[in-house]
């Protein structure tokens, strides 16, 4: 693993386009050897004591926070958490003065999560250490990408040539711009499907198909990605009623029956059952929902492990 770790060590993980398909395989091959770690009963090992993990986070999380936390203890680092609620943010510090001062304490990675497209890139400039996004706006979410690829590796045994939908609410989506570009890197066809209101100007420029059909969507899909409505990121009203929404975008048993019988269900969480997706379907045999989970942490343990630890590891 010598060349991977010396390519990526000191690096920034800001969105996929920072990363070529060769190194995104070797992230998953790193990620695969780290999921062993987690199955083993003592969870942990030394690759990165002594090194500091900061999680910035100006936005909730369940997954992508507790899992880059996970990832950082199961790997020996010291990871701090801070939040907005908790910090002089709540103060009035600006975003510039609270990296600069987090900075200051000489972290070796910080991951930073922000409502604003662009703030993890702005505090890679001024940090002096890796930052990766985890999560920015409507922007990106890399490792949510990263570990989505793993998830349909490790059950396909590729993640080549693809037919894959994203259904929902596009236009607010980091997670689905990130699968976009990551799945399209290995010759994907996408298709994304929502009310046209929840499709961003120009979508097509993406490269991708568009249907407003779920069925149509779902049909003769490899992999089919859910995604919440994000009301938090609404200003208006874009649809009459989250019931007439999920009239027509739900996935239901009913809908499923559309697919493939070897199609894979994801969605990145939080889940809104009964809105975007059925409960029976969430917790069915195609979903990966919990497995897509499982993977953030072997998916962070391989990020964070070649971005601060890498060659002198
Ligand atoms: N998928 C994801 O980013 O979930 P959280 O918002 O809980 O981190």
């Amino acid at each position: 693993m010598e060349t991977v770790e010396k390519k990526f060590r000191g690096r920034h993980l800001l969105q996929i386009a920072d990363l070529t398909a060769d190194e995104i395989m070797g992230l998953l091959n790193t990620a695969y050897k780290f999921k062993d770690v987690s199955e083993r009963e003592i969870k942990k090992v030394p690759t990165l004591r002594g090194k500091t993990i900061v999680n910035l986070f100006y936005e909730p999380s369940t997954r992508t926070r507790t899992s880059f936390e996970i990832a950082g203890k199961r790997l020996s680092a010291d990871v701090i958490n801070i939040s907005t609620s908790s910090s002089s943010v709540s103060k009035g510090e600006t975003f510039k003065d609270t990296v600069l001062n987090i900075a200051a304490m000489k972290p070796d990675a910080i991951v930073v999560r922000h409502g604003s497209p662009g703030a993890p890139a702005y505090a890679a400039r001024i940090a002096g250490c890796s930052v990766i996004n985890g999560g920015d706006g409507a922007n990106a979410h890399p490792t949510q990408a990263l570990l989505d690829l793993m998830t349909i590796h490790e059950k396909k045994g590729t993640v080549e040539n693809l037919k894959a939908a994203i259904v929902g609410d596009i236009l607010h989506s980091r997670v689905a711009r990130s699968n976009i570009n990551a799945l399209k890197m290995f010759g994907a066809e996408v298709t994304v499907c929502a009310p046209p209101t929840l499709l961003p100007h120009g979508v097509k420029a993406l490269g991708v198909k568009v249907t407003h059909d779920i069925r149509e969507a779902v049909a003769d899909k490899d992999v089919v990605m859910m995604l919440r409505i994000q009301t938090e990121r609404m200003q208006q009203g874009l649809f009459p009623s989250l019931r007439e929404y999920s009239e027509h975008f739900c996935l239901s048993a009913k809908v499923l029956k559309s697919a493939r019988p070897d199609v894979l269900i994801m969605h990145p969480g939080p889940i809104n059952r009964g809105v975007e997706i059925a409960s029976d379907v969430a917790d069915g045999p195609y979903s990966l929902i919990l497995s897509q989970v499982t993977h953030g942490v072997a998916m962070r343990m391989a990020v964070l492990y070649l971005l601060c630890g890498g060659a002198e590891s």
